[in-house]
């Protein structure tokens, strides 16, 4: 018989086997703390949602929306999209359940997977993870240095050490277009040395121009106008008023002008976080301002601002930077039996000692003893408890510490509460 297919997890995508589960566990315990010591609560958003939020609150022409997402239609012809990013969905949630009238700002924070059809590489991926935190409705500059703060901890907190901060302001609605048409002004003159993409970028998209990854571009988008220089006064004055805060904060940062971001929604701060060898596609976490975008998703206008940590990468860089996690809780008892009546007397013990909490497996099919105990040792158990047909018909069972090889015998009555944790 010819052997059926088989098949891979897609392109871009991975398992999360047993093994990797210690890190997840600790960066996700890491990010529920952090939140927590921010005042932030934990929201879940469905992992699609319209297209149309999408495209109107990320933006036409940014590369997420024109080239990134999975989307289709639904058996009833609605076109959804896979989330590729979690700030819309949060917005969405914040204006369909009222949260206007909570006190604000309102503080959330997510850990969901994000859907981008990227070209996938080392840190980058198809379906990737991520811990973001929003707060909606205040457009105090203490809240823009409380997200960057609480994301500077989160990476501290975690044990990652050498991050660079960079930060910038892209300005608001009233002042951003006199920079733009700085920036196109400046690159007109150029535009016989511009890549292809960035020609297309001149009109499209100028701001992105800033982010060219092409060497050629670089030496022309250094040199290009800077948005800080066309701040009108409040956001200038928004933008001091932060650096003052991360100065009372002692958080290290360096200003690029450079820096944009991907997302049409944002305006004012923005940041990202690098780690050490910081590459083009590195950056371990970012966000911004963002207020204007619950007006244009149809709420009340609530100035807003919002960071993402990207899992993977992060986990990329504590193994890099050999950060041991805790391993999780072994598993505490197997038990190894032989004969019929034994294997009757495993079912019953294993039911009384789950039912006291603790965490068991029994041997199946019949192997030998021997190999019941080498199974118990692969699966890390702490104790072995071994059933022989004269143990069963005593009333005892043996208990084996498996790290210390020492053996006893002992009452099966006494085993639930000898072997709780
Ligand atoms: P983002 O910069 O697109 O921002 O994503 C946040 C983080 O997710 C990145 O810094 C990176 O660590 C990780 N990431 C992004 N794409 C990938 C990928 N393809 N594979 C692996 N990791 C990836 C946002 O998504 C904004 N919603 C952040 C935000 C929240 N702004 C305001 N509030």
């Amino acid at each position: 018989m010819t052997r059926a297919k088989s098949y891979q997890a897609p392109r871009g995508t991975v398992d999360i086997l047993p093994e990797e589960q210690p890190y997840w566990r600790y960066v996700e315990q890491a990010a529920a703390a952090v939140s927590r010591r921010y005042g932030y609560r934990r929201i879940d958003t469905p992992a699609f949602e319209e297209t149309g939020l999408f495209t109107r609150s990320v933006g036409e022409g940014t590369d997420i929306v024109d080239k990134e997402m999975y989307t289709f239609d639904d058996k009833g012809g609605k076109s959804l999209t896979l989330r590729p990013e979690g700030t819309a969905s949060v917005c969405r949630a914040y204006i369909q359940h009222g949260m206007a009238n909570l006190v604000q700002p309102v503080r959330l924070y997510y850990l969901a997977s994000i859907f981008r059809y990227e070209r996938p590489q080392a840190g980058r991926f198809r379906e990737h993870h991520q811990f973001g935190c929003e707060a909606i409705g205040d457009a105090d500059p203490a809240l823009d240095a409380e997200v960057i703060d609480l994301a500077w901890r989160f990476y501290h907190d975690l044990g990652l050490r050498g991050l660079a901060l960079h930060l910038n302001s892209i300005g608001c609605r009233q002042c951003r277009p006199a920079y733009l048409e700085a920036l196109k002004a400046y690159y007109k003159k150029h535009v016989n040395e511009l890549c292809p993409d960035c020609r297309v970028r001149l009109v499209s998209n100028p701001l992105r121009l800033l982010d060219c990854k092409q060497p050629s571009c670089q030496p022309l988008a250094d040199a290009a106008p800077t948005g800080i220089g066309y701040l009108c006064e409040p956001c200038a004055g928004h933008f001091a008023a932060l650096e003052r805060h991360l100065g009372l904060l002692n958080i290290p940062y360096a200003t690029n002008h450079r820096m944009v971001r991907g997302f049409d929604y944002y305006t004012r701060t923005v940041f990202e976080i690098l780690p050490p060898d910081a590459g083009g596609q590195a950056s371990l976490g970012g966000g911004g301002r963002y207020d204007d975008l619950i007006e244009a998703l149809g709420g009340k206008p609530a100035p807003a601002i919002g960071f993402a940590a990207g899992i993977e990468r992060i986990i990329l860089n504590l193994k890099k930077a050999e950060v041991g996690v805790p391993a999780l809780p072994a598993l505490q008892v197997f038990i190894a039996c032989l004969g019929e009546a034994a294997r009757d007397e495993a079912v019953r013990l294993a039911a009384r000692l789950r039912q006291s909490g603790t965490g068991v497996v029994t041997a199946t099919g019949g192997k030998s003893l021997k190999a019941q105990l080498r199974q118990a040792n692969s699966l890390g158990a702490r104790f072995a408890v071994i059933l022989g047909e004269d143990e069963v018909r005593a009333g005892t069972a043996t208990l084996r510490d498996m790290a210390g090889a020492s053996q006893k015998t002992v009452p099966l009555d006494e085993l639930p509460r000898r072997l709780a944790d």
